[in-house]
């Protein structure tokens, strides 16, 4: 049940400083993956929070927003006027070897600015977001409203990259046209391939890209640096891409670390990657009007719009982005999909299948300012 609230006009709605800090639950420092995972991704409450308590609920809708390589690049400052949040980029986990202009940074940055602005108004708060190009930073100013809690919102903690095999089933025209509408916006456009020949011809770029990028070592080791070959370890970092989550078993750590550049070779990625196209129902692009730092944020929040809609329909995705991170091969990507010019965001296949291993996320006074 939708709980709302009463803000006085003059009654600041977010409290920062110490107070903003008091009161953090500890969590227990012995608990495996599964406990972690299930509290990371237990359903968002909406109980009759305020102040500081409703800021922390926030940031935590937030920081379960996708990240590249799940480096989790952001943080968040309730601000001292209380009535806004900044997202900033956390540019110690930037990651310059995928992405050298930090273009999946900033539409990280949006992912999370979708999830928060969606929580806000659960919570009774219509959150405006801009981007502060000085300051490289979202502003999310929020002022009460009506709480709504969207199918968009309450989808927020069963959402996830599902790296598996989907059913190879067509999605209808209605849920095609209901992620048309929640993956575009004035300044973003949408492409859903669904047709074989589209998406054989995206396929052939992605497994161009997949080819490229295991043949730079910079590219690979930075991958195996975000890599946690096991529960244990993706409990102690909260970070990172957890090797099950993408169908890989739990290994100890030394072998991940030694044997990565052998497991990981561009003909087995290729051949997974293609049976993963042919079982998918489509294959998204989202594109920006421009590329800049702000539009790349609404990329991100037009991807999170798509991807929390896509999970209450029980529809699955997945990214597939190496036509968008090898940097030549954007231009001949973006003319094969009659894109001259423009530059193709993300790429990511949808379907429907059984879910993967969660991801984690690091606790919210890690990425509190
Ligand atoms: C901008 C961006 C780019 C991403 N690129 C890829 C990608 O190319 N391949 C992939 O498998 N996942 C990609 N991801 C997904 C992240 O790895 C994933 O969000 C992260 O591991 C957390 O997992 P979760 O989304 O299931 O919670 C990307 C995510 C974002 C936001």
């Amino acid at each position: 049940m939708v709980t709302r609230r009463q803000f006085a006009a003059s009654t600041p709605l977010l409290v920062t400083g110490p107070l903003a800090l008091s009161g953090c639950s500890k969590e227990p420092a012995t608990d495996g993956y599964e406990a972690v995972a299930e509290r990371t991704w237990q359903p968002v409450p909406l109980t009759n929070l305020r102040g500081a308590a409703l800021g922390r609920e926030l940031v935590r809708c937030a920081t379960l927003a996708p990240s590249s390589h799940n480096t989790q690049c952001w943080r968040f400052a309730l601000d001292t006027d209380g009535r806004s949040i900044s997202i900033l980029p956390d540019l110690a986990r930037r990651c310059p070897a995928v992405d050298p202009d930090d273009h999946h940074l900033f539409v990280t940055l949006g992912c999370a600015t979708e999830n928060l602005v969606q929580a806000a108004l659960a919570h009774g708060l219509q959150g405006e977001a801009r981007f502060d190009a000085i300051g490289d930073a979202v502003r999310v100013t929020l002022e009460p409203t009506r709480a709504q809690t969207t199918p968009l919102f309450t989808a927020i903690p069963a959402r996830q990259c599902t790296r598996g095999d989907y059913d190879g089933k067509p999605l209808s025209s209605e849920e095609l046209a209901l992620l048309q509408r929640a993956g575009s916006s004035d300044t973003v456009r949408l492409l859903l391939l669904t047709e074989r020949l589209a998406m054989e011809q995206t396929l052939d770029y992605v497994m161009q890209g997949n080819t490229a990028q295991l043949a730079d070592a910079a590219f690979v080791k930075e991958l195996k640096d975000w890599i946690r070959f096991n529960g244990a370890d993706a409990v102690r970092t909260r970070d990172g891409l957890y090797a099950a989550s993408s169908g890989n078993p739990n290994i100890p750590s030394w072998i991940g670390d030694a044997a990565f550049r052998w497991l990981l070779t561009a003909k087995g990625e290729n051949d997974k990657v293609a049976g993963q196209v042919r079982n998918s129902a489509g294959i998204a692009v989202f594109v920006g009007q421009t590329a800049d730092k702000a539009h790349w944020v609404e990329v991100g929040r037009c991807y999170e719009r798509f991807a929390l809609q896509a999970t209450a329909l029980g529809i699955r995705n997945a990214f597939l982005n190496q036509p968008v991170e090898v940097a030549a091969l954007r231009p001949p990507f973006a003319a094969a999909l009659g894109l001259s010019g423009q530059r193709p965001d993300l790429v990511v296949r949808f379907g429907r299948g059984p879910a993967m291993p969660r991801s984690l996320r690091r606790p919210v006074d890690a990425v509190l300012v």
